[in-house]
């Protein structure tokens, strides 16, 4: 499995994506992915399924040092006491001593963040993550977190596919040393709407959701695809063994515009924070 180094982490390419799987579905499909060569797995304590997780990671027989296991600590979690708690919760809902990655899941503006990364690397010396990290950071707050975190920070987790711009977001990271980890790297599904990637693909032979997936690993940002249904992890797995060309990614890239974003917290009907 590929991976990208990103401060002093070394994060495999491709992962699987778990938001909205659950139970029987949510630890069979974990599991299978695995067996297929999956070797990152990303869920967070706000979807409700690290039980699930860890069942299918279990299940899939593969060494616990073999898979780099994400989670995220949601932001009415981020007082420093709530995020020492949260953290141990995580781990022991999903059966693990540690997991490699801890990420803030959303900023809190309510909570200083000197006070939130200070418990987070409380959280790596004591022993509960390996590395950590952020999600949906602006370019201010990366600089910021930066600034204060006396840990590294391996990576920004943000909506990234064809149709978004994330070129600044994308440059801080890179000035920091950060990988970038695509969420929504097949745009929810609609990269296949898209007539270009269609066209693409059918010269590699591939699906529209392969090349928007080749399109960002072939840049060296990480993918977390999601599919509940166990014919599609191999498709989404099967990015390796092409490569686009030059004219090809900058067609891709061109497809960007301003509204291209699909998650916004203010309107995703995700819990309040406190
Ligand atoms: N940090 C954050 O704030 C944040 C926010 C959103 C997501 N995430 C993480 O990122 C992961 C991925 O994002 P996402 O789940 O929102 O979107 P996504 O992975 O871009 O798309 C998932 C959707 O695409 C469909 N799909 C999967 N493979 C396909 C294929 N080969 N062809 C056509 N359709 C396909 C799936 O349906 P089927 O199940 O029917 O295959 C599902 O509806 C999440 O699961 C979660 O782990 C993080």
């Amino acid at each position: 499995m590929q991976v990208v180094e990103a401060n002093d982490a070394r994060i495999p390419l491709l992962g699987l994506g778990t938001w909205d799987l659950r139970g029987r579905t949510c630890a069979r499909v974990v599991e299978q992915a695995l067996r297929l060569g999956y070797r990152h797995i990303d869920t967070a304590e706000m979807y409700d399924n690290e039980r699930d997780v860890g069942e299918g990671l279990r299940a899939s027989g593969v060494p616990r040092n073999e898979v780099f296991v994400v989670t995220k600590v949601w932001p009415s979690h981020f007082a420093p006491r709530e995020l020492l708690r949260a953290a141990k919760e995580s781990t022991v809902k999903l059966k693990l001593s540690e997991v490699d990655l801890l990420l803030l899941h959303w900023p809190n503006p309510r909570v200083p963040l000197s006070e939130t990364l200070g418990a987070l690397c409380k959280v790596k010396e004591a022993g509960l993550a390996r590395h950590i990290g952020v999600s949906n950071f602006t370019v201010a707050l990366i600089e910021e977190a930066t600034r204060l975190s006396s840990e590294p920070l391996v990576c920004n987790q943000i909506e990234l596919h064809p149709f978004i711009d994330q070129s600044k977001v994308r440059a801080a990271c890179a000035a920091h040393g950060m990988a970038v980890v695509a969420y929504c790297p097949i745009a929810r599904g609609n990269a296949k709407n898209s007539a270009l990637l269609a066209r693409i693909g059918e010269k590699h032979g591939k699906s529209a959701a392969q090349v928007s997936l080749r399109f960002l690993v072939q840049q060296q940002i990480v993918v977390i695809p999601r599919t509940s249904k166990l014919e599609r992890l191999t498709e989404n797995a099967a990015i390796f063994d092409f490569a686009l060309s030059a004219d090809e990614m900058a067609e891709i890239e061109a497809l960007a515009h301003g509204d291209g974003r699909i998650v916004d917290y203010a309107f995703s009907g995700a819990p309040k924070w406190d």
